[in-house]
């Protein structure tokens, strides 16, 4: 375990770029060494907040006690009959991951290149995009367990993935720390449903393969979403909501919306309602929307966590006065002002 640092800049360790100050501060290269740092920080009685690529968050001015940020690396691959079991580390990055799946002929996590942060973070909020899923693959998840310092490992089940949500952000929130994910990929063949990706390989006139599909998402995500290495973002800050079959017509009288429907009801794009509103592009300091994509607050350069939570209330509370739907905050909130 690396030394435990006091007052450490985050501003960096954050992919909106905004300035946060950890108490204390240490990495953790395994699942040994996280165990030994959970139970000297129990011993040193302080709360622990954990950290992965640090992608999905909105940190605060200071986050009191001790970040530990999980830096474990590694990929294994083991092919069998049916397809591959793959084995990465938590603090790989998951477009790392990709490119290794891809570099291999293996098919699947491919709708999902591009995704900033790292392999531990990706069960937590089960990433997903261009109409797949992590959950499709996960077959195991290791963990330490915060109670008990003992390591285990998760089938899919215990694990409750839904839409952008799972037992480790909901039910057993703080629980358990993702060490490693194990995915089994199937020989299957690529997946090019989703509407945008389906023109965008016509477009580039290839038929679906991993390779071809990795390669449409990849232009598609360049040309709509920010690259957090040169604007500050954390990707979709608000969940697309789901709503009643009746509140749903109620709400095409109002906006013109496509729908898809996830069990008895109807989930709608986010977006779309933010745009209808005039948000995309709209700045206020440094904080904005990203003017190709209503979803995905961003930080021009100064702006703290919390001008970017003061932007993204009004926001909610505009769409809820126009259209009476509740928008919900992905990113998690880490820390104070
Ligand atoms: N739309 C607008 N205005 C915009 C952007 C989109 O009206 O500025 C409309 C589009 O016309 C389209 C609909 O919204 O009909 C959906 O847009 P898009 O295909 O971009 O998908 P999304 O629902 O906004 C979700 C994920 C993204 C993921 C894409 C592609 C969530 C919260 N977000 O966005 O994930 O890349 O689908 O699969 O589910 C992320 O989670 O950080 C993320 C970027």
């Amino acid at each position: 375990m690396s030394r435990v640092r006091r007052s450490v800049s985050l501003r960096l360790a954050n992919s909106l770029r905004v300035e946060s100050v950890a108490e204390e501060y240490v990495e953790a290269r395994d699942a040994s060494e996280l165990c030994s740092a959970l139970d000297r920080a129990r011993r040193d009685a302080v709360p622990v907040t954990l950290l992965g690529g640090g992608t999905n968050v909105v940190p605060l001015r200071r986050i009191e006690g001790r970040v530990v940020r999980v830096a474990s690396r590694g990929i294994s691959f083991r092919r069998g009959r049916e397809g591959a079991r793959v084995v990465a580390a938590a603090g790989e990055s998951w477009h790392g991951l990709v490119r290794a799946c891809l570099g291999r002929g293996l098919v699947g996590p491919e709708n999902l290149a591009l995704i900033p942060g790292t392999v531990g973070a990706a069960p937590i909020q089960n990433i997903g995009a261009y109409g797949r899923e992590l959950s499709r693959w996960v077959s195991g998840v290791s963990v330490v367990d915060t109670v008990s310092l003992e390591r285990k490992v998760l089938n899919a089940a215990e694990c409750g993935f839904r839409y952008r949500d799972s037992a480790f952000k909901s039910e057993e929130r703080g629980r358990y720390v993702v060490t490693a994910v194990t995915l089994d990929l199937r020989d299957e063949p690529a997946e090019a449903g989703y509407p945008g990706l389906a023109a965008e390989l016509d477009r580039l006139g290839r038929a679906p393969s991993s390779v071809s599909v990795a390669e449409a998402v990849i232009r598609l995500r360049r040309r709509k979403l920010p690259d957090p290495r040169r604007v500050g973002n954390a990707g979709s800050f608000f969940k697309n909501p789901t709503l009643t079959a009746e509140a749903f017509d109620r709400l095409r009288g109002m906006v013109d919306i496509p729908g898809f429907s996830d069990g008895e009801r109807v989930r709608i794009p986010a977006a779309r309602l933010i745009d209808d509103r005039g948000w995309k592009g709209y700045r206020a300091g440094d904080a904005g929307v990203w003017s190709r994509h209503a979803l995905v607050l961003v930080n021009h350069g100064g702006a703290g966590g919390r001008e970017i939570l003061d932007l993204a209330y009004r926001i909610r509370d505009d769409v809820a006065q126009r259209f009476d739907v509740e928008l919900e905050l992905e990113p998690a909130v880490l820390g104070r002002d």
